[in-house]
């Protein structure tokens, strides 16, 4: 058998020391790997279980994922739903009630418009609380909740805050934006003097986790966070409207670096929106809009 053996499998037999040492060693390797995945994903501590990743496209979820980022979401991807499984106690409407309620939700949000022109007016902060709660019901990737909210009470901070905006926009008007954006806001009678940012009670600023930070230093994938936050502002404006509030949707161009330092944020934390918060002023004027029509936005298939 063993003369055999040699005959039909000289190289074999020579190198067979070689041969098992480089198998012995593949099998280590692939091990050790293993047993390192397992941990960089324990020390992240936040729960990434009971999640489907499957269905996450890796490309899209983060702008700057790291190779451990993606480690970190295929292992999430596979991912048991250990959490536990609560009774959702749902509130069963009748058609009709179904159509009233969805027609009253679209009244009261068709009502709301984008106000340049606050009262002074105090706003009860339990209403802010109200309003941040609600938007932190929104959505998120993986429940990641990729979102902070400072809300900007004191003057002298929404004086600064003003000042950094009314700068990077006068530049933006000027320079940046070029003809065409600024001829299509001419009917908008917008412009870089923001008053409002000092006369409304609260400027809400909205910013993006664009990755989390676990306890131990290490970056946390955020998945469609930018997305997730959009969804969160969404919510919140609408929650602004209920409460007879109003706001300015905006997107405070190149100011955002300077703020995040104003208000002490980390460098992963990206400002979003600003949101000047209040009652709108009694003289409060707004452009003649008008909205797409049903059948310009819902395609029916
Ligand atoms: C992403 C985004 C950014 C915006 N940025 C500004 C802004 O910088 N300044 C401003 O006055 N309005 C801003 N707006 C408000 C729009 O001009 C306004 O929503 C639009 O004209 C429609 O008016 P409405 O909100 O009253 O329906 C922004 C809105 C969105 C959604």
């Amino acid at each position: 058998m063993a003369d055999a053996l040699v005959s039909y499998l000289p190289f074999v037999s020579e190198y067979w020391l070689h041969i098992a040492t480089v198998i012995v060693g593949f099998a280590l390797f692939r091990v050790l790997k293993n047993a390192l995945v397992t941990t960089t994903t324990k020390n992240s501590k936040k729960t990434r279980v009971g999640c489907q990743l499957d269905s996450y496209d890796l490309s899209l979820i983060s702008e700057d994922l790291s190779e451990h980022d993606l480690v970190a979401a295929q292992d999430a991807s596979n991912g048991e739903d250990n959490s536990p499984q609560i009774l959702y106690k749902s509130v069963q409407y009748t058609a009709e009630e179904t159509v009233s309620r969805a027609a009253k939700f679209y009244s009261a949000i068709n009502r709301r418009r984008t106000l340049r022109h606050f009262s002074a007016r105090p706003v009860p902060l339990a209403a802010i609380h109200s309003v941040i709660k609600a938007a932190g019901t929104a959505p998120s990737g993986a429940h990641m909740q990729p979102w902070t909210f400072v809300v900007v009470q004191d003057a002298d901070m929404k004086s600064q805050i003003r000042a950094i905006v009314e700068a990077e926009e006068e530049i933006n008007y000027r320079q940046r934006m070029g003809d065409r954006w600024v001829h299509d806001l001419k009917d908008l009678n917008v412009n870089w003097v923001k008053p409002y940012l000092e006369i409304a009670p609260y400027l809400i600023l909205v910013f993006e986790q664009v990755h989390g930070v676990t306890k131990d230093g290490l970056k946390q994938t955020h998945y469609y966070s930018r997305i997730s936050v959009s969804i969160a502002c969404g919510i919140l404006l609408a929650a602004l409207q209920e409460a007879g509030l109003c706001t300015v949707t905006s997107t405070p161009l190149n100011a955002g670096p300077a703020i995040r330092r104003l208000v002490q944020r980390p460098t992963n934390e990206k400002l979003m929106l600003l949101l000047p918060v209040g009652y709108p002023a009694e003289d409060a004027t707004v452009p003649n809009l008008t909205r797409k029509a049903l059948d310009e936005i819902m395609i029916l298939i």
